[in-house]
């Protein structure tokens, strides 16, 4: 055990360099906002709590927050955004007297780990800070690590700022550091706006702990992990990243994950699922053992049963779908839509608010609105659920082993009693008692002979017109 500590996680800036309404902290990131992953990073690795400093978008931040996290992040505001240094000093307030050491984390660097920020912790030493530093792919936009003749850390200079020379740095800054309270609550009293934003830069302190007693440094091996999100293109890059170890996290764990699936943080995946390229998992996903979820669906908020099928393309919001079911290819569950175990549900269905009861099949080409499906009814091809007058929606109950012939309607509200038979082409307008059968359609006429009499008048009528 090192020293104990809390953490500041500076979550004020706008993020300019986005474009958008939206503070950055906040973009989500396989499903999760940004700064979540930091804050939870913080707390893992060991921090008692963490102070989170909000000022763009102050009220949505610091709610996204406290929802997520409790009481285990205080909020701090930075009133007006006058650099990193500033950020800290807003922070400083909502520190208990008796903590004697301090994470502080940029909030948009989602993919730090609690093994980096613990090490970082291990690194501090007898110093007054340790700061992480990296040497990624590109360099550019970081504060470049100056060194002195002898390797030792003697500050960091800003992009903007560096001289030419100073830019061909690859050593750049991650934004991470293991500070001890008393220097940094007196360092950041210090700092002056002195550079090319006028801003109170933090990254000056690694400079005054350079000149008193020295500054540590910890070099990370995986500068991935480090990368700060300023635009969307560093922000596409962080989310393949994630999705990916997400992915790896569910193939360790016994599931078989291919590449270019996207599974969202949060998303459960048990043993022996088997999870299709070009699927999206999102929210409160839960694929349960051996189920498998063919090429190209779409899951929001889906509870999918151990052995269940999704076929191809299945699109499916808020909904259950049971032990060995199947759905697919191309059906679409809406909200509300319970599928229990061994029911179909075929290619171009759509379903809303309905249930189908064990083992009840709709196979092709339907609409099941509002509705109750009885244990192992079959409705039929073209089927229609008419539950909308307009004005509202009423519900249709079909029961048990009820046969729904195809292109009926069901005009609710309506029930088909258990075991029911509704003819094929019917319009279905009142209940249907148990084991009766509906037909409701004009009768059939053959005309014999009349077809190549229809075909000459029709065809001297086309030859006339021209
Ligand atoms: C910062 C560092 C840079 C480092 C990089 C790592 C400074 C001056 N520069 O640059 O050395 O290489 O991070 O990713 O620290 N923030 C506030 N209040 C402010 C300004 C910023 O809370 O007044 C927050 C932002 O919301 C963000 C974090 O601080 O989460 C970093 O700010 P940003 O503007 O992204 O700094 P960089 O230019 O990336
Ligand atoms: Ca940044």
């Amino acid at each position: 055990m090192g020293l104990p500590f809390v953490a500041i996680v500076l979550a004020a800036g706008q993020g300019t360099r986005m474009k958008s309404a939206r503070p950055k902290v906040l973009f989500p990131v396989a499903g999760r906002p940004m700064v979540h992953y930091v804050v939870e990073a913080a707390l893992a690795a060991g921090a008692r709590y963490v102070v989170a400093v909000v000022g763009h978008g102050r009220e949505e931040v610091g709610a996204s927050l406290t929802e997520a996290f409790g009481e285990r992040v205080r909020i701090a505001v930075q009133e007006e955004q006058r650099g990193t240094g500033h950020a800290v000093s807003c922070a400083l307030p909502a520190i208990d007297d008796d903590a004697s050491a301090c994470l502080v984390l940029c909030g948009d660097t989602p993919l730090v780990t609690p093994s980096q920020l613990a090490h970082l912790r291990d690194a501090v030493g007898d110093a007054p800070l340790a700061v992480l530093t990296m040497r990624p792919e590109r360099p550019k936009g970081y504060g470049r690590i100056l060194r002195g003749a002898n390797g030792r850390v003697l500050g960091i200079r800003e992009e903007r700022d560096a001289s030419a020379e100073e830019r061909h740095i690859g050593e750049v800054n991650s934004g991470l550091y293991f500070v001890r309270l008393p220097f940094l609550r007196a360092s950041v009293a210090a700092l002056r706006a002195e550079n090319a934003q006028n801003e109170l830069y933090l990254t000056d302190i690694v400079a005054t702990a350079a000149n008193g007693d020295g500054a540590a440094s910890l070099l990370a091996e995986d500068a991935v992990s480090l990368s700060g999100v300023n635009d969307r293109s560093d922000l596409a890059r962080a989310e393949d990243a994630l999705f990916a170890r997400i992915a790896d996290a569910h193939r360790l764990a016994g599931a078989t994950v291919r590449t270019g699936a996207r599974i969202d943080w949060g998303v459960r995946v048990e043993a022996d699922a088997v999870i299709e390229h070009g699927v999206v998992l999102r929210g409160a996903t839960h694929i349960g053992g051996g189920a498998i979820v063919d090429v190209g669906s779409v899951l929001t908020d889906v509870v999918v049963a151990a052995g269940a099928h999704l076929k191809p393309y299945t699109i499916a919001t808020s909904s259950h779908i049971g032990e060995r079911a199947q759905i697919g290819p191309f059906s679409h569950l809406r909200a509300a839509s319970h599928i229990e175990e061994d029911a179909h549900v075929g290619n171009f269905v759509e379903t809303k608010k309905t249930t189908l009861r064990r083992g009840a099949k709709a196979n092709h080409l339907a609409y099941l609105g509002d509705g109750d499906v009885g244990e192992g009814a079959n409705i039929g091809a073209g089927t229609i659920f008419c539950n909308y007058d307009g004005y509202r929606k009423h519900r249709t109950e079909i029961g048990p082993g009820a046969f729904i012939g195809s292109d009926s309607q069901l005009i609710a509200p309506v029930r088909i009693g258990a075991n029911a038979y509704v003819a094929t082409g019917t319009t279905v307008t009142r209940d249907v008692p148990d084991e009766a059968l509906a037909i409701a359609r004009v009768k059939q006429e053959n005309k014999e002979g009349y077809a190549p009499r229809l075909r000459s008048r029709l065809g001297a009528a086309a030859k006339k017109q021209g």
